[in-house]
């Protein structure tokens, strides 16, 4: 008996080292493992540097124009030059053929940093390229909106700045590995009393009806995924306010969800231990979750 169960394992083991990854970097695409990032880039010593995640669907990349331009506003904002956004549409594609997922499910990760030099604060000369690293990966999903996912609030320690996608995400990995610890997702961060956002999704509330969110400042990241729920909510007339939501209030929200590219729509029934609502996912929630699958199907 044991012994087709050993072949079994081998053929499979066999069949994972064949798809070996295939990453781009720097303006060529090769083996993941074959990639090598210098000690001096100033992504790994400073944290100098931006990223953007999507996500395609049966190939096709979801709102790809907007990351694209989130992206080129990022790189604005930290004054990294050498890179125009724009051709992170080419690359995703080329990934995702490279990797056999053009009809697949997918994340496309891109990373730009500064690029590197020898260490010191100041922008390094004019004639430092930037760091260009991407990946695709077959997406793996996390929750179920049926059900929901429980999550907690931390203290919001992140800089002024949050409107930029750093990769400097120290305060977010100290956040959700609480969450972990506490057998939630994720951590809604509060700053001055005001529930702001996830570590890595963006946070929306319903009461009478209504749908609010914190509003598009510094304070935040400005989600696609929000902004696309936001204009749903517009075009099927539900009443939506982008307006500081406070810690205290949450006790009384009827519905609470999370958004963002992985999780997409996703239901919070627990909030710190305590039942969001009746703990189940709730009507506004199920009316935009299926106006979001079907803008998702739809492509537009
Ligand atoms: C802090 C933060 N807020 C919100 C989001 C959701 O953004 P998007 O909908 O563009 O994925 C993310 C995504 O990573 C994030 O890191």
């Amino acid at each position: 008996m044991a012994q087709p169960v050993t072949t079994i394992r081998k053929v499979e083991r066999t069949k994972v080292k064949a798809a070996e990854p295939i990453a781009y970097f720097n303006g060529k695409y090769a083996p993941k493992r074959s990639v090598k990032i210098s000690p001096d880039d100033r992504g790994f010593l400073f944290g100098d540097g931006v990223y953007e995640v999507v996500r395609s669907y049966g190939g096709r990349i979801f709102a790809l124009e907007e990351h694209v331009e989130r992206l080129r506003r990022g790189l604005g904002e930290l004054r990294i030059s050498g890179f125009d956004a724009g051709d992170f549409v080419r690359i995703a594609g080329k990934l995702l053929e490279e990797n056999d997922l053009a009809d697949g499910d997918a994340l496309v990760y891109m990373q730009v940093t500064r690029g590197a030099a020898p260490r010191r604060h100041a922008f390094p000369t004019a004639s430092t390229a930037p760091t260009l690293y991407a990946t695709a990966t077959p997406f793996e999903p996390k929750g179920d909106p049926a059900r929901g996912v429980a999550v907690i609030t931390q203290p919001d320690t992140r800089w002024a700045r949050c409107d930029i996608k750093s990769v400097n995400l120290l305060p977010n990995c100290l956040a959700n590995q609480r969450a972990q610890e506490a057998g939630a997702t994720e951590a809604i961060l509060v700053r001055d009393g005001v529930a702001l956002e996830g570590t890595a999704s963006s946070f929306l509330t319903v009461f009478n009806g209504e749908v609010r969110t914190a509003p598009a400042t510094n304070y935040i990241l400005p989600g696609v995924t929000r902004a696309v729920a936001l204009e749903l909510c517009r075009s099927a007339g539900i009443p939506v306010r982008e307006t500081p939501v406070y810690l205290d209030e949450l006790e009384s929200a009827e519905e609470l969800f999370l958004a963002g590219t992985t999780l997409e729509l996703m239901p919070i029934v627990k909030l710190d231990g305590q039942p969001v609502g009746d703990g189940r996912p709730g009507p506004v929630h199920r009316r935009l979750y299926d106006l979001f699958r079907e803008r998702v199907r739809s492509g537009a």
